[in-house]
């Protein structure tokens, strides 16, 4: 399955990395007003996406399935923060969200800024009243814990759902966290050159981006030194065995930030100021662009990307971007941060 998929993969990507992007395999679904620096998102099992941005402290709620033009509503706005990163369900339509403050014009305390939160949506719908799209309710919203001694908290995946336990990226700390959800009780699992920081102009240095738990192994990006790695993990999300490097950037602004798998394994990685998505297959033998190019708008500075789970749009990856905020297409290119669709082969679950 692994394989069959990866071949029509490749047909695709040769196909669409000849011409520029066309419209049919990249669609802007919606354009946040600029700058807006979209950092992450996920998609509830009924189809709708959850949006969380680095420059705004409100997490947005998007039905990719509505006719017409459709703009995000605001689900809850956090207090004290400036913005928002990862986002995992750890229950069945209950999700954490990391909220912090950085900001992207002037200086303000980063470290030790960081909180994760329940959000629960159980019940909450889309409406419409007087022809205006709004929740039925509003969420429930309790705070899990305040991670005090991180850096910057920014991926975010269930570690155990029946342990309650979740892990966490420090980009700016270079370890990933281990979180008890019940107990707020937080500790470093895993620390580690892989982890650790690198230069990253003009972002900071950055380690460890993205993260998530696939079968008994975790999966992490880092950002500044751009490889993507596999390390098995025991059940409380210490490592059980070296790690693994499947995947390394072509360059500078080849950034791997947050990623997703298919339901084959293969990773979907997005590549910050490279603009593209890229497929990385479950053995780390290829590597393959999918959409978007360097000096395209279409996928412009993309931050996390998600399959759908609607009947309709498995094969949708919707991505997120930052519009060229930090690193403008061309040197100098900047629009709203985006939610776009891509169409792919592959399946995000259930094959
Ligand atoms: C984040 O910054 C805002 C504005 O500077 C401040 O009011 C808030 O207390 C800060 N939050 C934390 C958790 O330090
Ligand atoms: C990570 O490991 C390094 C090297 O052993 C150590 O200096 C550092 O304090 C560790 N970081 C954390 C947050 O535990
Ligand atoms: C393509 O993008 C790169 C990186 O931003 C830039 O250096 C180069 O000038 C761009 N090429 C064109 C033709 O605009």
């Amino acid at each position: 399955m692994a394989l069959r998929s990866t071949i029509s993969l490749l047909a695709f990507c040769s196909a669409s990395l000849a011409a520029t992007p066309s419209h049919d395999s990249v669609r802007t679904l919606y354009e946040f007003p600029k700058p807006s620096y979209i950092e992450n998102l996920a998609v509830r099992s009924n189809g709708q996406i959850l949006i969380t941005g680095l420059s705004t402290p409100q997490l947005f709620l998007f039905d990719p399935s509505a006719t017409g033009p459709s703009k995000p509503l605001i689900v809850h706005e956090f207090d004290q923060s400036l913005g928002l990163a990862g986002i995992a369900e750890y229950q069945p339509d209950v999700f954490a969200v990391i909220s912090g403050n950085t900001s992207f014009t002037t200086t303000v305390q980063v470290a030790g800024t960081w909180n994760v939160w329940s959000v629960d949506l159980r019940g909450v719908e889309i409406s419409t009243k007087n022809g205006q799209a709004q929740l039925s309710s509003p969420p429930v919203v309790k705070k899990i814990a305040h991670v005090k001694p991180a850096q910057f908290l920014n991926g975010l995946t269930v570690l155990s759902e029946s342990d309650q336990t979740l892990l966490m990226s420090d980009v700016n700390g270079g370890v990933i966290w281990r979180l008890d959800i019940e107990t707020g009780n937080y500790e470093v699992v895993i620390n580690n050159t892989l982890t650790a920081l690198y230069p990253s102009p003009p972002f900071s240095a950055s380690g460890v981006d993205g993260v998530h738990v696939r079968g008994s192994s975790a999966y992490f990006t880092n950002f500044g030194s751009g490889t993507f790695n596999k390390v098995p993990i025991n059940r409380d999300g210490t490592p059980a065995g070296p790690v693994t490097t499947l995947g390394h950037s072509k360059g500078p602004l080849h950034q791997f930030d947050d990623f997703t798998f298919d339901c084959d394994g293969n990773a979907f990685v997005v590549t910050g100021g490279a603009n593209t998505i890229e497929m990385i297959s479950a053995d780390g033998k290829s590597h393959v662009a999918i959409a978007g190019n360097l000096n395209s708008t279409a996928i412009a500075e993309p931050t996390s990307c998600a399959f759908g789970r609607g009947p309709h749009d498995k094969s949708i990856l919707y991505v997120v971007t930052a519009g060229g905020m930090e690193t403008p297409v061309n040197g100098n290119i900047v629009i709203g941060g985006q939610l776009v669709a891509v169409k792919t082969t592959s399946k995000g679950s259930a094959c």
